[in-house]
C-alpha cells in the first residue's frame, strides 16, 4: 500500500477506511499515542496503538527518532487540536532509534547544540519549518522573476574575475596539498596548474550577469557565492546563496522598484504559502521574547513584522542625508556607537544601519548615493563626480539585505576608475566588452538569500537558515 503523506491526512475532507503513513516518531505517551512526523508539515498526525494486541518488543522499539510505518483507519479524533488520528491496525518499525544515544529527544535544545548536529537538527519543528519556508521563497524568487520574463542564468562557481574587488575569494587549485607555500616568499606556480591562471570561487555572478542582460535584457542569477572574510558575525556565511537580477536600461530608481516590488513579492509568498510553520516560528519567537527584558522585546510579532513590510514603501535616502541624520544623533554624540560618524566619506557599519532603520526612520530603509570611495569599481559615478549611484537595502534586525547599483556604462569613465584602483583590464577585457559593443544605461542588485530567510523566519542567526553552514573555523560536514 502505498503511503499518503501526513499533511494530505490532516488536511482530509472524510474519514477513510484503510490510510498508510511512514515517519519519524516524535512522541511515544502512555504506550498508546505516537506523534508521528514526516515533514511534509509542521503538524504530527497522532497515531493511536491498540496496546493490548501489541507485542511488547514492538512497544519498546516505539521510540523518539525511530522510522515507522502505520496503517489502519484515519478517523476524528477526540484529541484537542486536531481533526483526525490515525486508529492503528498494523504498525512496522522502519529503522530504530537508540532512546539512550538519539540527540534530538524532544526536550529544549540550545541553537548551539543543534548547530553541531545540523544533520539532525532539521528532524526538530522549527529547523524543519525554516528548511521549508526557505525551500518556498526559493522557488518564490523563481517565479517572481519568470512571471516578469526574466531569463535564469546560471554564472560560473568557478572563475578568473574578483567580482567585487575586494580580495575575499577561496582559491582554487588542483595542486597537491604538499605543492603550496611552505612560507610566504616561496609562491605556488599556477600556471602549472589546472587552469593555468589564478582561480577562485565566486563571490558574485553580476559581472557576467551583466554581460547576459547586455543581450537578453532582464537576467536573474540564483547560486552559491564564497566569501573569505573573516566575519564571525550572525549575519555573515562564507557560503552563501544570492540572487541577483540585471536589467538593461534600468536605472537606479527602476533598480529600487524592482527590489521593492521582488522583496514583497517573496514575503507575500511565504505567507500565503507558509502558514502552518510561520505561526510555529512567530510562536518560538513570543518564547524567547518573555526571557528579554520589556524594553528589549520586539514591538510585533513575526507575523505583523511581515505583513508591516508589504504594506510600508521602503524609505528613500541618500547617504549624505544619512550621515546627517547619524551626525545629528544624540546616540552619536554620546559616542554610543563603537564607531563616531564624524565626516562625510565614513563607511556606515552595522550599528549605523540598525539605528536608521529601527531607531530613526522605523521601516526598511534604501540608502543611495554613496561616497565612490567606499564602494565598488563599477558603478556609475554621478555628476558630482564623487558619489554613485549605489543602493544598500537596509532591515530591521537584519542590517543590510540587498546591495547594489546602476553601472557604469561608460567605457572611458570605467577603465580609468579600474586603472586608479588597480584593477587589471586585461583580464576583464570581455567584461570591458559590454561598454564597447552597444553599452547602455544598466542596474542590478544581490539579495543576499540567507539574510531574506533570516528576516522570514525570525531566527537570529544566519547559520540556523542554511542547511549546513560555512563559517570560519567551522566546515564539520
Ligand atoms: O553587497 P554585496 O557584496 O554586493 C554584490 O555582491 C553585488 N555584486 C551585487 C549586485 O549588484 N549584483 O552582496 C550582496 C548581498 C548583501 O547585501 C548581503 O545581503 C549578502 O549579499 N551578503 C552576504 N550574506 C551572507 N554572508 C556574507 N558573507 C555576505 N556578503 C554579502
Ligand atoms: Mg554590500
Amino acid at each position: 500500500m502505498r503511503h499518503t503523506k501526513v499533511k494530505d491526512l490532516l488536511n482530509s475532507t472524510t474519514t477513510l477506511e484503510e490510510v498508510n503513513a511512514k515517519g519519524w516518531v516524535r512522541t511515544f505517551r502512555n504506550n498508546q499515542f505516537i506523534a508521528l512526523n514526516d515533514g511534509s508539515t509542521i503538524n504530527n498526525i497522532q497515531c493511536v496503538v491498540d496496546f493490548e494486541n501489541t507485542a511488547d518488543e514492538t512497544l519498546k522499539r516505539i521510540t523518539t527518532g525511530a522510522a515507522i510505518s502505520v496503517t489502519g483507519s484515519l478517523v476524528e479524533s477526540k484529541g484537542a487540536g486536531q481533526k483526525y488520528e490515525i486508529k492503528v491496525s498494523e504498525l512496522e518499525i522502519l529503522g530504530d532509534s537508540d532512546a539512550e544515544k538519539f540527540p534530538m529527544q524532544p526536550k529544549k535544545h540550545s541553537l548551539e547544540f543543534l548547530r553541531e548536529n545540523a544533520h539532525l537538527r532539521v528532524r526538530t519543528n522549527a529547523f524543519g519549518a525554516i528548511m521549508r519556508v526557505r525551500s518556498v521563497l526559493s522557488f518564490a524568487v523563481h517565479s517572481y522573476f519568470q512571471q516578469k520574463g526574466f531569463v535564469y542564468v546560471n554564472t560560473p562557481i568557478i572563475t578568473g574575475a574578483d567580482a567585487e574587488g575586494a580580495g575575499e575569494m577561496f582559491q582554487v587549485t588542483s595542486l597537491p596539498l604538499d605543492n603550496l607555500p611552505k612560507n610566504e616568499e616561496e609562491n605556488i606556480d599556477y600556471k602549472k596548474d589546472f587552469f593555468g591562471k589564478h582561480t577562485n570561487l565566486t563571490v558574485s555572478g553580476q559581472l557576467e550577469g551583466e554581460t547576459f542582460a547586455m543581450a537578453l535584457g532582464q537576467i536573474y542569477t540564483f547560486g552559491p557565492t564564497f566569501r573569505a572574510e573573516n566575519s564571525n558575525t550572525s549575519r555573515h556565511l562564507a557560503e552563501f546563496w544570492m540572487i541577483e537580477p540585471e536589467v538593461a536600461f534600468n536605472d537606479l530608481n527602476a533598480n529600487m522598484d524592482l527590489a521593492e516590488d521582488f522583496i514583497r513579492y517573496v514575503i507575500k509568498y511565504a505567507l500565503d504559502h507558509c502558514g502552518d510553520d510561520l505561526k510555529f516560528l512567530e510562536g518560538r519567537l513570543l518564547e524567547e521574547e518573555k526571557s528579554k527584558p520589556q524594553t528589549e522585546r520586539s514591538e510585533m510579532t513575526l507575523l505583523e513584522k511581515l505583513n508591516f513590510v508589504l504594506e510600508n514603501n521602503f524609505k528613500r535616502v541618500s547617504y549624505t542625508e544619512a550621515i546627517d541624520i547619524l551626525r545629528d544623533s544624540t546616540t552619536n554624540k554620546k559616542k554610543k556607537f563603537q564607531y563616531s560618524i564624524d565626516e562625510w566619506g565614513a563607511d556606515l557599519q552595522s550599528e549605523h544601519e540598525r539605528y536608521l532603520v529601527e531607531k530613526h526612520f522605523k521601516c526598511p530603509v534604501i540608502l543611495f548615493d554613496y561616497p565612490a570611495k567606499i564602494k565598488a569599481f563599477y558603478m556609475r559615478l554621478n555628476e558630482d563626480g564623487k558619489t554613485v549611484r549605489a543602493m544598500d537595502i537596509l532591515f530591521p534586525g537584519i542590517g543590510e539585505i540587498v546591495g547594489g547599483s546602476q553601472r557604469e556604462e561608460r567605457f572611458d569613465v570605467l577603465v580609468e576608475k579600474m586603472k586608479a584602483l588597480g584593477i587589471n583590464e586585461e583580464e576583464l577585457w570581455w567584461y570591458l566588452d559590454t561598454r564597447r559593443f552597444g553599452s547602455a544605461v544598466h542596474s542590478g542588485f544581490g539579495l543576499g538569500f540567507e539574510r531574506l530567510v533570516l528576516f522570514v523566519t525570525g531566527m537570529t542567526n544566519i547559520r540556523d537558515v542554511i542547511p549546513f553552514p560555512r563559517t570560519p573555523m567551522n566546515a564539520e560536514f
